[in-house]
């Protein structure tokens, strides 16, 4: 019975896993560039705060240079049954993070599946809280009920991928961006589990099954408190040699103004401010065309923007062809 339970309004990104061998430069990108609080370096891993939560990000040594795994909160014991239900209705895989990982990840507990493109979704009810008062550069990061930023991730089955989210966690579709570069048309969907805008942004290359990305994950977000912060951040990352892979500009959809950063694994990280919030009485998801109101000008050409023209990805999309592309469902 409690399937039928809306999830909507009980979801919310929690934190972001990331594996990486250049946890040095991981530290720097993020405490001395975007502004987080370090919380906690050792040569396993570095962990970061953003708010009282005790981890948000955390960066573990390994050679993925991806995003390993996303923590999906769950407002209460309820709302994870429901989804523990919805996943063994399914026959999707169930594991126990274990105590080690969850302590690392600043969870009491914390439950795995396998979600698309093989990345872990981790899902757990109670986050740890930070004993310390934050130390950041930045003034602070919005979280609260809407969780904290993005993940984005292309996919070559945006309808398996779709009905991932919104099966299991009744997300629901903000609207879609039709961004046309490089002779090819992608197609973005943004997906909301709460009042955040979007918390899962999904995209295609339209009439080409080939995926142009190596990491699973695109870009992820994270939300600063104000646009001084974005600012600055943005003069930070400069300052500190990492490349920009989008200068500042502004998204038609939920009004963020942001700017990309190239991390050290080689994938985006948006840094952002000013998204709307959805209200759901008078939402209608439309569809826009282009990704950019303004600006987000390329400082040098990467990720979509070298769909067509470098090498790599071409031949790494050519290759994708070949490749299934995991889906739970
Ligand atoms: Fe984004």
């Amino acid at each position: 019975m409690s399937q039928h339970k809306d999830l909507f309004g009980a979801v919310s990104l929690g934190y972001i896993v990331v594996e990486s061998r250049r946890l040095e430069r991981w530290q720097v990108f993020l405490k001395d560039g975007l502004g987080l609080h370090l919380a906690a370096s050792d040569a396993s891993s570095v962990a970061f705060r953003m708010d009282s939560h005790a981890r948000r990000l955390v960066v573990q040594h390994g050679p993925a240079e991806d995003v390993a795994a996303i923590g999906l909160q769950l407002r209460d014991e309820a709302a994870l049954q429901v989804v523990l239900e919805r996943l063994k209705v399914r026959r999707i895989a169930i594991e126990d993070g274990g105590e080690a990982e969850a302590a690392r990840r600043g969870v009491a507990r914390f439950l795995r599946v396998k979600g698309p493109k093989g990345l872990p979704v981790e899902l757990y009810v109670d986050a740890l809280t930070g004993a310390e008062p934050l130390d950041m550069l930045a003034s602070g990061f919005v979280t609260g009920a809407g969780g904290m930023g993005h993940v984005a991730m292309t996919t070559r089955l945006p309808e398996a991928a779709r009905n991932f989210w919104q099966e299991i966690f009744d997300a629901r579709l903000s609207d879609e961006i039709v961004e046309r570069m490089a002779g090819v048309t992608l197609d973005i969907g943004f997906l909301r589990f709460n009042e955040r805008h979007h918390s899962i942004a999904l995209a295609t290359v339209r009439g080409l099954k080939l995926d142009p990305i190596r990491a699973r994950v695109q870009h992820f977000n994270l939300l600063a408190a104000s646009l001084d912060d974005v600012a600055q951040a943005f003069r930070r990352c400069k300052a500190l040699g990492f490349e920009i892979a989008h200068e500042i500009g502004q998204h038609p959809n939920d009004k963020e103004v942001s700017f990309y950063a190239l991390s050290p694994s080689g994938f985006e990280v948006e840094l952002g401010c000013n998204a709307l919030t959805v209200d759901e009485a008078g939402w209608r998801p439309t569809s826009y065309q282009g990704i950019s109101l303004w600006g987000h000008r390329p400082q040098n050409a990467s990720a979509f923007n070298r769909l067509a023209i470098d090498a790599g990805n071409f031949r790494r999309g050519l290759l994708s062809l070949l490749r299934p592309e995991y889906s739970p469902i």
